[in-house]
């Protein structure tokens, strides 16, 4: 029975895949790696020049991009996106809400409303005008697959980046709710909780000779990730690999938060 399978459960060919913050970092890389898989990506962040850069290099290898600058925080750009996209390369079948912000670090008794208010709209808000627009065609395409860019910050304490945190929780919430919600089309839902990923946005960790060091004894891989770390299980939840996972968010972190090291 196995011969009538899946021909690959790893195959993106012929699927669009809509990436936001994937100018850089974790985005970039779930960019190439969804690209070398067949699918046709969109590159966007708020910088056009970096974004046109992205895409002009996967072109060149002969994969299929398109640059769609917008600021997730701004319902408008959000709006656009979607319809460049499905100008440029018809409905969506995957979607990656990767971008994101972290304005404020220090004691939640001290935190500004607006810090707030914009995490909320960054990290958050961003995520649901998004689903709420590429939902209905990935139902009209027989389902789709989006991926929601979470945090172990989500599942853990933190006196320093408690709001990043509590956004970051809601990522996870909300890959429930709407996986439970779209489940019936074949939507599938699901977050990724990365541990520390040397990108620019944790820089300021990994950058520290003493905290690199504690953070590499306390993780049983013995090494922080890297942005392809996280590209490899996007990759897997855009794919027919993971066709009956819904609903979940995947820890991927070397280990660090099951560890008593
Ligand atoms: N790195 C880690 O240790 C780590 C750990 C756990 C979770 N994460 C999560 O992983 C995701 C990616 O983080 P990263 O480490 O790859 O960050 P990064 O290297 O700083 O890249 C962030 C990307 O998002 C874009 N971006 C930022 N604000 C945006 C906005 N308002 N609208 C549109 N694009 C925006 C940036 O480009 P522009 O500046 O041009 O807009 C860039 O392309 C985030 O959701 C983060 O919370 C990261």
């Amino acid at each position: 029975m196995y011969e009538d399978s899946y021909n690959n459960m790893f195959d993106l060919n012929g699927k669009v895949a809509l990436i936001t913050g994937s100018s850089k970092g974790i985005g970039l890389a779930i960019a190439w790696q969804m690209a070398r898989s067949g699918a046709s990506v969109v590159i966007s962040s708020r910088k056009k020049e970096a974004c046109d850069k992205v895409c002009s290099d996967i072109n060149e290898k002969g994969f299929s991009a398109v640059s769609i600058p917008c600021n997730v925080g701004v319902k408008q750009d959000i709006e656009d996106l979607v319809a460049k996209t499905n100008t440029s390369f018809g409905n969506v079948d995957i979607l990656v809400c990767n971008a994101a912000t972290n304005p404020v670090f220090g004691s939640l008794s001290e935190m500004p409303d607006d810090a707030f208010e914009k995490l909320v709209k960054v990290n958050i808000h961003s995520t649901l005008w998004l689903s709420k627009l590429v939902v209905p065609q990935m139902i009209e395409n027989g389902g789709g697959s989006i991926i929601l860019l979470s945090s172990i910050a989500a599942i853990r304490g933190n006196a320093f980046i408690g709001g990043y945190g509590m956004t970051k929780a809601a990522e996870s919430a909300l890959a429930r709710n709407l996986a439970v919600e779209f489940g019936h089309a074949n939507v599938r839902v699901n977050a990724i909780s990365p541990g520390l990923v040397k990108t620019d946005f944790a820089k300021a960790l990994w950058n520290d000779p003493v905290y690199r060091k504690k953070q590499e004894t306390a993780t049983p891989l013995r090494r922080i990730g890297l942005p392809e770390d996280i590209a490899g299980v996007a990759h897997f939840l855009a794919a027919p690999a993971s066709a009956y996972l819904t609903g979940q968010s995947l820890v991927v972190d070397g280990g660090e938060t099951i560890s008593s090291l």
